[in-house]
């Protein structure tokens, strides 16, 4: 309950956090223990207000402080882990959230009950699923780029794990080719064609040219929902692929990259697998999708993908732990 009292401050919360941020506070605190005087003189604020403020940030769990005598000044101050690297994260100048906001939610803002009774969506101009027209599926494919760390980190800690020297990998709805192009300027004896809509082949060529990374990356045209998927991998990968799909199709798709792996080929699948902290993550697009009905959006837990695995016939399913999780599987 205490979160609807933020939520309703939301507002001011925001300016406090990003003030914080601003005026240096956050980096003052960083090591923790420091006085509310040490931190007044950091900012050149005065003790008092900055006690006030400190309040604030403390109310959303932001800092714990501990009083040591009857003078407020003492009062020593320590920052939630991780603080100033997730605030730089959600409310920088390069952050995920601001780049969401490019999206045209406000047609659904405050008109949620028509949204929900199905009365009103986004208009397919503004947004359409799969993305149409050169400057949707650009703007889509570069935040999506733009989201992918965690991807990468994850695959850079099991690369080894997953395929062998001088594989070749299909990055199955692989955006514009970021991820491949990371996976093969870590492992140099890879080769990786990025499998996607027609759309996406601009994108994919322009990022192959500016990155000099010649033959090993190349790119399928097609439609996963009404065609197989090419031959010739030893590896096929979806990332933040299947969770935008009815499971029927996640099934299908997953029988579709069987059909075309080799006897001992691997499936690796990587997405914001559910927890609490990645749902929050994921407000934005839960919020704006309910106005998109192509995209069925929704986080499903690792195990709801080992089973899946499972019943399509793959062996050796493995949950490999990282920034986001990697279930992988052998046909
Ligand atoms: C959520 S994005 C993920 C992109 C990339 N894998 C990443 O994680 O950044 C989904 C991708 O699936 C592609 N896609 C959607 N429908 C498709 C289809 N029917 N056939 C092939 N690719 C499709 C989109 O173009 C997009 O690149």
């Amino acid at each position: 309950m205490a979160l609807l009292s933020l939520l309703a401050n939301g507002e001011k919360a925001v300016d406090v956090i990003k003030t914080s941020l601003d005026t240096g506070l956050l980096e003052a605190l960083e090591p923790g223990g420091r006085s509310l005087k040490e931190l007044s003189e950091c900012i050149g604020a005065v003790p008092h207000r900055l006690s006030k403020f400190m309040e604030c940030l403390e109310s959303l769990g932001l800092c714990s402080h501990r009083a040591v005598d009857d003078d407020i000044a003492s009062t020593l101050y320590w920052p939630a882990a991780g603080l100033r690297e997730g605030v730089i994260d959600v409310f920088g100048e390069k952050s995920i959230e601001k780049d969401r906001d490019a999206y045209p939610w406000r047609w659904l803002h405050g008109r949620l009950q028509e949204v929900l009774t199905g009365e009103l969506s986004i208009p397919g101009e503004e947004f359409s699923w799969p993305p149409v027209g050169t400057d949707q599926f650009a703007n889509f494919e570069r935040s999506m780029a733009a989201g992918l760390g965690p991807v990468i980190e994850a695959f850079r800690i099991h690369r080894s794990a997953l395929w062998g020297a001088g594989a070749r990998l299909l990055d199955v709805g692989g955006g514009d080719g970021t991820l491949a192009g990371q996976l093969l300027t870590d492992d140099p004896l890879l080769s990786a064609d990025v499998f996607n809509l027609e759309n996406a082949r601009p994108l994919v060529e322009e990022f192959k040219k500016s990155n000099g990374y010649g033959e090993r990356l190349g790119f399928v045209a097609g439609d996963f929902l009404r065609e197989d998927l090419p031959t010739g991998y030893q590896v096929i990968s979806f990332v933040r692929v299947l969770h935008d799909w009815p499971m029927a199709i996640s099934r299908l798709l997953l029988a579709k990259a069987r059909s075309a792996l080799p006897n001992g080929g691997r499936v690796v699948i990587c997405e914001e697998f559910r927890t609490e902290r990645r749902l929050a993550r994921q407000f934005f697009w839960s919020y704006f999708l309910m106005g998109v009905d192509g995209c069925h959006s929704r986080l499903y837990g690792v195990d709801h993908y080992q089973k899946m695995l499972m019943e399509a016939g793959f062996s050796d399913i493995e949950v490999l732990p990282g920034p986001f999780e990697i279930v992988t599987a052998v046909k």
